[in-house]
């Protein structure tokens, strides 16, 4: 068994993870932190019978884990994945705070300084089936957000057969379940602000997400630039779809078009690809750690592709697993399906 640590256990992505250790056939949770409910048990706070004891972040005790899940919002997380990693503890991190390759840029949209521009170096992008060959080797693996997981797991098939029109717009509209911002409470999130309510929010390029998809898809070969995102808090408590728009630089037929995301997708166990009349759904995803994506021609240079994935399957816990399975060279669906 891999013995394994959760900090911010006590949030919805890191009880959500220990949920899935807790199935999961090859991990033993060694320990689970919380800062607000330390010495009380995971039962106390969520309604489940495990009697997982919560201690602070100061007292985890990383010498008796291989590797570490950091559920820990932005900026918190900085210093507990730099301790974990001089302890030689390989690390899982959900938050942002490694994603971004340029340390200037993390300070331009999180308005704190990084405290390890060395550790950016070393810290892999967790989009698994994007990859999958520097996540085996990681030791620092950055997590992808959840909108980022979305848009790009539709975006991956064109921009890989360099198909996406470079001087076009990726419009990109997003729908995001409540959970999505966290169990903290808050205003916007109150149930009287978002029950029967659809709201737009940082629509444009002025969500924290833009650049961690710029990035990407200028790595693929796009342009990052060309993205418009907008993303929208749905009266849902789980569950994440994003319908984006794409042109491209020659004509294709449907078929063609759906066997492309049929073919790029072929061999993962995590991604959905619908039958090409269907459309995907939050339905589709709810509740599993798998992403489904629908492509829909509009014209022969223009497609709408819908992809659905649960914000904290797979956009947060479910691709952690995933990535940890990959780092630990074990079946990359154990303990998600
Ligand atoms: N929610 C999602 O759908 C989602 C998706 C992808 C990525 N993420 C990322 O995952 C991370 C966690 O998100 P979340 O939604 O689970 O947030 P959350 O529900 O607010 O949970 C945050 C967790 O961090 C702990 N914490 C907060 N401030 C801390 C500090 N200064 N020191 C130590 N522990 C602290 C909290 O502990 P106590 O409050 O118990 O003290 C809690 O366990 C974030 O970085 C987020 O961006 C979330």
């Amino acid at each position: 068994m891999i013995r394994v640590g959760v900090f911010g256990a006590s949030g919805y992505a890191g009880f959500e993870t220990v949920q899935l250790l807790k199935n999961h056939p090859a991990a033993e949770l060694v320990f689970a932190t919380s800062e607000s409910s330390a010495g009380q048990s995971l039962s106390d706070i969520y309604p489940v019978p495990w009697n997982i004891p919560l201690a602070p972040v100061a007292e985890a005790t990383l010498e008796q884990v291989e590797a570490v899940f950091c559920c820990l919002p932005h900026g918190a997380s900085m210093p507990t994945v730099i301790s974990a990693r001089k302890a030689g503890v390989r690390v899982i991190d959900l938050s942002a705070d490694f994603r971004l390759a340029d340390a200037e840029l993390y300070r331009h949209w999180y308005q704190v300084p990084h405290e390890s521009p060395a550790l950016l170096n070393e810290a892999v992008y967790g989009l698994t089936e994007v990859n999958r060959d520097q996540v085996r080797a990681a030791t620092l693996l950055a997590n992808p957000g959840c909108y980022p997981t979305s848009v790009l797991l539709a975006l991956y098939p064109l921009l890989k057969a360099g198909l996406l029109d470079p001087a076009a717009p990726i419009i990109a509209d997003s729908k995001s379940g409540v959970s999505g911002a966290g169990r903290k409470p808050a205003l916007k999130t109150h149930f009287v602000e978002i029950n029967e309510n659809l709201a737009p929010y940082n629509i444009g390029r002025s969500h924290r997400h833009v650049p961690e998809m710029v990035q990407t898809i200028d790595r693929l070969g796009g342009s990052g630039e060309r993205l418009i995102f907008s993303p929208h808090l749905a009266p849902v408590s789980r569950g994440m779809l994003s319908t984006v728009y794409v042109s491209l630089v020659q004509d294709v037929t449907p078929e063609a078009a759906h066997r492309l995301f049929t073919g790029t997708y072929a061999r993962e166990p995590l991604v959905w690809v619908l039958p090409s009349d269907h459309l995907a759904t939050i339905g589709h995803t709810r509740r599993t750690n798998r992403c489904a994506i629908s492509i829909t021609p509009v014209n022969p240079r223009q497609l709408i592709l819908v992809s659905s994935i649960d914000n904290l399957g797979k956009g947060a816990a479910g691709q952690a697993v995933q990535n940890f399975n990959v780092m630990f060279g074990l079946e990359e669906s154990a303990g998600l399906v």
